[in-house]
C-alpha cells in the first residue's frame, strides 16, 4: 500500500520527472477556487481585527474578537446584528484562506513581496475603517438600532476597498495560475533528488529546499479542508472542551504542528497500538492558519477507540506573548528580522552555504516549535505530558511511558552520543564563558521527539525560567545558533533521566543503515533530518512504515493525490 507523493521520483518515463495532467488540472480548480473564496474573504476581512498575514501572527492582540463577540452578544434582538454576527463568524473561516493563500504564494517563491505588502495594507485598511469612530459608535458599539445613513455610507466605504481588492485579486492572478510556476517547483524537487544521488555532500542542504517547498498535496489538503468547513459551517461548529482534555488519569499527548497529514499518522498510530484508547488524550496545537483545517480533519475523521482529540491554535495561548516570552521578543528586533526573513527569494543562492540556508528556514524559530518549553503552563491540570514530533509513528502500546521511574527528573528522553557525536560541544559554544562553566561539553547530547515530562517536577525545578534566563542571554546568538535542541540541553541539563533506546528510534529521516530489527522493535520511530516520509525523498525503505497509517479512504486524501 505505498504511497507515492506526487512528484519526480518514479516519473522517469515522462521526462517531466513525473508531472501529469491529471496533477495539473487539479492543481487548476484548487487555484481558482481559491481565487473566488479569495475575494469573498477580502470583502469579510473587514469583520475581524487586523488579520495580518505578517509574520507576527501569534503576537497579534485578539481583544478585537472578544470585542466583537461581547457586543454582539448584548444586542442578540437586533436582526440586522444577529445577521453581521453571522458573517462575523464566517469571516473568521474565510480570513484563514485569505492566510492560506499568502504562505502559498510565500512557499511556491513567487514575485509576491509586492503583493504580498498590498493584500496586508488592504486588511489594514479594511480594520481601520472598522475602528473610525463614526462607525464604531453607531454601528458597532451603538445599544439602540443601526442608524441606516451611517451604514450606508460605510457600505460605500467598502465596496471602493472591494473594487481595489478586485484589481488587485486580477493582477496576482495572472501570477500565480501559471503552469511555469509549478513547473520551477518540480524541478527543483526533481533537481535535489539529482543532487542527493550525485552528491552526497551536497544533500544535507540540498534536501532542506525539499523540506522547505511543501508539496502541493499537503497544501491541497488544507485548502480542501477549510472549503468544507466554508460550504458547511452547520456541521463544523466548536464543541465545548470536553472533560476528558484535563482529566490526569488519562494518558495525554502533545503534538504541535502544522502538518495535518502527519498529525493525523501521529494519533491513527498511537490508537491503533494502544490497548485502551478511550485512555488516551491528544492536545494538538497549530497556528491559525492551519486551525480550522485541522480541525475539520480530526472532525471528519475522528480518532477513533474513543481517544480523545483537542484542537488549538498557538494564538489561543493569550500568556504566550512576548512581554512574557523571550523568543517572541527578541524576534520584534528588527535585526533578528532581518536576518532571518529578508531576501527569502533568493534561496536557491543560500544554498551555497548550507549554515546560511539553515539559518534563515522559519522553521527554525516558529512559535510552534517553542511551545515545548510552556507544557505546565498550557496544560495546568496534567501531572504528565508525552511531547511528540509529527514526524514520528508510534508502534506499540505507549502507557509504560508514564509508569517509567524518573526519580524527580523533569524529562524522560533517550540519548544520542556516541563517541564523540551528539555531545554537548556540538550544540552549544564552548568558547564563550557562560557556557564552559556551566556545562560538560563531553555530556551525551537527548533527542526531542519523543519526551515524557513530568510537569510536577518541572514546575517545581522551575524549568521554564531556566529556559527564559538561557534564551535572554542569546539574544546575540553567541550561546547557540538555532533550533529547540540546545536550549532543551541546557534547560534540563540536570533533569533528564535517560530512557531505554528501544522507546525511540531516531534517524528515518537521514540516515539509510538503521538496522530493521531496530525499527521493527522500536515503541516509537523518528524521521529526523530532511528526508520526511510525505516528500518525495523520503527513503524508500522506511516508507511504508508511515504510509500504512494514511488515511486513504479520506476523499480529500484522494484528490489531493496523495495516494497512487
Ligand atoms: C490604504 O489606505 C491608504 C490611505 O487612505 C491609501 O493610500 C492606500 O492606497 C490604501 N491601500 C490599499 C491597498 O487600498
Ligand atoms: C502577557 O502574558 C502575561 C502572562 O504571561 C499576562 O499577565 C499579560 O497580561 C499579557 N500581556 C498582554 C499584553 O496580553
Ligand atoms: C546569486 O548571487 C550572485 C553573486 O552573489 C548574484 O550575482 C546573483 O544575482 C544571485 N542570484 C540570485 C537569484 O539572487
Ligand atoms: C562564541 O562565544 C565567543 C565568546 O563570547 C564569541 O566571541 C564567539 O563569536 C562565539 N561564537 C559564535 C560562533 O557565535
Amino acid at each position: 500500500m505505498a504511497v507515492a507523493f506526487r512528484g519526480s521520483r518514479g516519473g522517469g518515463g515522462s521526462g517531466l520527472g513525473g508531472f501529469s495532467l491529471r496533477s495539473f488540472f487539479s492543481y487548476r480548480i484548487f487555484v481558482s477556487a481559491m481565487f473566488s473564496l479569495l475575494f469573498i474573504a477580502t470583502l469579510s476581512v473587514l469583520f475581524t481585527t487586523n488579520p495580518s498575514t505578517s509574520r507576527h501572527d501569534s503576537t497579534l492582540p485578539t481583544t478585537g474578537n472578544a470585542y466583537v463577540h461581547r457586543t454582539f452578544l448584548a444586542l442578540k434582538s437586533d436582526p440586522l446584528k444577529t445577521r453581521l454576527d453571522l458573517i462575523y463568524k464566517q469571516a473568521n473561516d474565510h480570513v484563514t484562506l485569505v492566510n492560506a493563500y499568502a504562505t502559498y504564494a510565500r512557499k511556491l517563491k513567487l514575485e509576491i513581496s509586492r503583493q504580498l505588502r498590498m493584500f496586508d495594507e488592504l486588511a489594514q485598511n479594511f480594520s481601520d475603517l472598522q475602528i473610525k469612530p463614526t462607525y464604531r459608535e453607531s454601528l458597532f458599539e451603538s445599544e439602540g438600532p443601526v442608524d441606516e445613513d451611517v451604514l450606508r455610507q460605510f457600505e460605500k466605504e467598502v465596496k471602493d476597498k472591494v473594487k481595489i481588492a478586485r484589481l488587485m485579486i486580477a493582477e496576482a492572478k495572472e501570477n500565480y495560475d501559471n503552469q511555469l510556476k509549478i513547473q520551477k517547483l518540480k524541478d527543483t524537487i526533481f533537481a535535489v533528488n539529482e543532487l542527493l544521488v550525485k552528491a552526497k555532500k551536497n544533500g544535507a542542504f540540498a534536501s532542506l529546499i525539499a523540506a522547505k517547498s511543501i508539496p502541493k498535496s499537503l497544501h491541497c489538503l488544507a485548502m480542501r479542508l477549510v472549503e468544507e468547513r466554508i460550504s458547511h459551517p452547520e456541521k463544523y461548529r466548536d464543541d465545548e472542551p470536553k472533560l476528558e482534555f484535563e482529566d490526569p488519569t488519562l494518558y495525554h499527548y502533545a503534538i504541535f504542528s502544522d502538518n495535518v497529514i502527519a498529525v493525523s499518522v501521529v494519533v491513527t498510530s498511537v490508537v491503533k497500538n494502544a490497548q485502551e484508547p478511550w485512555k488516551h488524550v491528544f492536545h494538538v496545537v497549530t497556528d491559525r492558519m492551519n486551525l480550522a483545517a485541522m480541525k475539520v480533519w480530526f472532525k471528519m475523521r475522528p480518532a477513533g477507540g474513543g481517544a480523545n482529540v483537542e484542537v488549538k491554535a498557538v494564538e489561543d495561548y493569550t500568556f504566550l506573548n512576548s512581554s512574557y516570552v523571550p523568543i517572541l521578543r527578541q524576534l520584534e528586533t528588527a535585526k533578528l528580522q532581518k536576518f532571518y526573513f529578508e531576501n527569502q527569494n533568493q534561496a536557491e543562492n543560500a544554498t551555497k552555504d548550507a549554515n546560511n540556508m539553515k539559518f534563515r528556514n522559519p522553521k527554525y524559530l516558529s512559535m510552534l516549535n517553542h511551545l515545548r518549553f510552556y507544557l505546565p503552563e498550557m496544560y495546568p491540570t496534567l501531572h504528565k505530558i508525552l511531547f511528540l514530533d509529527d514526524d514520528v509513528v508510534v508502534q506499540k502500546d505507549l502507557t509504560g511511558l508514564w509508569k517509567i521511574d524518573l526519580d524527580g527528573k523533569v524529562n524522560g528522553a533517550v540519548e544520542t552520543c556516541f563517541g564523540s557525536f551528539h555531545r554537548y560541544a556540538q550544540y552549544l559554544n564552548f568558547s564563550h564563558p557562560l557556557i564552559r562553566e556551566r556545562f560538560n561539553p563531553k555530556a551525551c547530547a537527548w533527542a526531542y521527539g519523543m519526551n515524557i515530562f513530568d510537569l510536577d517536577a518541572w514546575r517545581r525545578e522551575k524549568s521554564t525560567d531556566q529556559y527564559h534566563y538561557w534564551q535572554d542571554l542569546n539574544e546575540d546568538r553567541t550561546l547557540w545558533k538555532l533550533g529547540t535542541l540546545p536550549p532543551g540541553l541546557i534547560t534540563f541539563y540536570t533533569t533528564t533521566k535517560t530512557l531505554d533506546k528501544s522507546w525511540h528510534v531516531l534517524g528515518l529521516g537521514y540516515n539509510p543503515s538503521i538496522s530493521m530489527d531496530e525499527i521493527n522493535n522500536a515503541a516509537v520511530i523518528h524521521y529526523n533530518g530532511n528526508m520526511k516520509p510525505w516528500l518525495d525523498i523520503a527513503m524508500n525503505q522506511f516508507k511504508n512504515l508511515w504510509t500504512k497509517y494514511v488515511d486513504n479512504d479520506m476523499e480529500f486524501v484522494q484528490v489531493c493525490n496523495f495516494g497512487l
